[in-house]
């Protein structure tokens, strides 16, 4: 029988630590439960003492779901493992993630400590989870720049003190695969006790090697693997899990397996990009939109003769339904329920009413309806309350004509208007939009994006503005450019008074 590998899924943690990214309860919750269908072990469910807000979302998220266990980050400090506690008070299985940088850099620069001192704060908050729950894991925090033989030393010791997983992080993406295998293998050969706790891998993309430095990990000993969905995370991101679960489902020969139900991948994979607003590149491994799209004549004839030529993948297995169900403005209530629950989304009543009335009013402006389009209108309810709202908005360019657009906006019930030109319709309608809203604004990143195909598609526009020194991201989705624009930029404004 082949050994099992636990999947430790932190999108809602690291991944969503993205600026720009960031969901509300609902949408945790909303993820929560798709990963529960993925069947991943664990969830990482925030970090409880950052704010009220990831507080609230370890405790819900621990309400709502059965089978994963439920995990909490804390650093080495007594009142983070409280608060970690009491978030996690409803879970059915609970863990505690503690942990401290380990590496010198770490040591010298971040804590001005030494090397006894920090050993000892590993171990002390290691028992003092243990107070809370049985289920602990230590992260030794820049493992991947750590010296082995003090590593050894610290995991040694938090084992002892009762850690259940220890944490091996490669927190800059530093390491080589073969590196970073060789540090699990250490860990292996020299740590008394590690038969006591399972070793896992924790892996950035900064040089584009988290995947592989993952998978170095798992066949040197480590059982469990830490990873986020679309491989997202800061900087370049962490370990993508559908890259790790259709490796080890692929190599036979690798004696490891998941509890991970492959088809769900590509589902949930959607659903992620589209409730934190960020694309996945079209060449991703396995979810991007041309992993399984053959374009080169050899390959398209090769496949058609059989898949097996050129792909070792059936896109079936990932949940890619190339026949999957297209809705149109006849759709009615059922039929986007249902599709919604295949994408596994479930949605309250009154929610469904909104997404419905939203779907009507698309279906009226773009023939048919597919499953991103849904996916995003199902995540698309942040506008309601908006101080700053379109009211209008018309737009007007062309060739040989110089382009000018008019805006109304409703502010706080007060009614404003104005006009102005541009370069384009986009440049236009937002210096209109300047003459009404006198900030200093600048646009630092501005990405329009399709959501399915055709030349009646829904575009996604995504917007990062700087405002007084501070960064603010905006959403905007719309069968017309020039409004996603505005949107995304309004989106942008209303969020300066928060
Ligand atoms: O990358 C890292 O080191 C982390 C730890 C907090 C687990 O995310
Ligand atoms: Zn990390």
């Amino acid at each position: 029988m082949s050994d099992r590998v636990y999947i430790f899924d932190t999108t809602l943690r690291d991944g969503e630590q993205v600026p720009g990214c960031q969901l509300n309860t609902v949408e945790k919750i909303e993820v929560a439960k798709a990963l529960e269908q993925l069947g991943v072990d664990v969830i990482e469910a925030g970090f409880p003492v950052s704010s009220p807000g990831d507080f609230n979302s370890v405790v819900e998220i621990s309400k709502a779901v059965t089978w994963p266990t439920i995990c909490a980050l804390t650093r080495a400090v007594e009142k983070d493992i409280d608060v970690a506690a009491e978030a996690l008070k409803y879970a059915k299985r609970g863990r505690i993630h503690t942990g401290i940088g380990t590496s010198d850099y770490h040591i010298r620069y971040k804590f001005g400590s030494n090397r006894d001192e920090i050993l000892e704060r590993a171990v002390r908050a290691v028992k003092y989870a243990k107070k809370y729950v049985e289920d602990v894991e230590f992260y030794a925090e820049d493992a991947g720049r750590t010296d082995n033989e003090y590593l050894a030393k610290v995991v040694e010791a938090v084992i002892k003190a009762g850690a259940t997983v220890v944490n091996i992080p490669d927190t800059t993406g530093y390491c080589l695969p073969a590196e970073y295998g060789a540090k699990i293998k250490y860990l292996c050969d020299h740590v008394a006790g590690i038969e006591n706790a399972i070793i896992s891998t924790h892996c950035h993309n900064d040089l584009g090697m988290a995947t592989a430095n993952t998978m170095s990990g798992l066949l040197n000993g480590a059982r469990q693997c830490e990873v986020t969905i679309n491989g997202i995370g800061e900087r370049a991101g962490n370990t993508a899990l559908e890259e790790v679960a259709m490796i080890l489902r692929s190599h036979r020969d690798i004696d490891l397996s998941t509890n991970i139900n492959t088809t769900r991948i590509y589902p949930v994979s959607r659903m992620v990009s589209s409730l934190m607003n960020m694309p996945v590149q079209p060449n991703k491994a396995i979810v991007g939109k041309n992993a399984f799209a053959h374009s080169s004549g050899i390959h398209q004839d090769g496949v058609l003769k059989n898949t097996s030529t050129y792909e070792i993948i059936d896109p079936k297995d990932v949940g890619i339904d190339n026949n999957s169900i297209v809705l149109t403005a006849r759709s009615g209530h059922a039929a986007l329920k249902y599709r919604l629950e295949v994408l596994g989304v479930s949605l309250s009543d009154e929610k469904l009413d909104k997404v419905y009335e939203e779907f009507l009013k698309l279906a009226d402006r773009k023939k048919e309806i597919h499953d991103d389009d849904i996916l995003m209108l199902a995540g698309a309810d942040r506008a309601h309350n908006h101080h700053i709202k379109v009211d209008w908005l018309q737009a007007t360019s062309g060739i040989g004509m110089k382009p000018v657009a008019s805006i109304g906006l409703d502010i706080a019930g007060e009614k404003f208007e104005a006009a102005a030109t541009g370069n384009g319709p986009v440049d236009a309608a937002i210096n209109a939009l300047r003459q009404i809203v006198r900030r200093q604004i600048t646009i630092n990143e501005f990405t329009i994006q399709g959501v399915s195909k055709g030349s009646d598609d829904c575009c996604k526009v995504h917007m990062q503005v700087e405002n007084e020194g501070k960064l603010y991201y905006g959403f905007g989705a719309n069968t017309d450019i020039v409004s996603a624009s505005i949107e995304a930029y309004v989106d942008c404004i209303n969020k300066f008074a928060d």
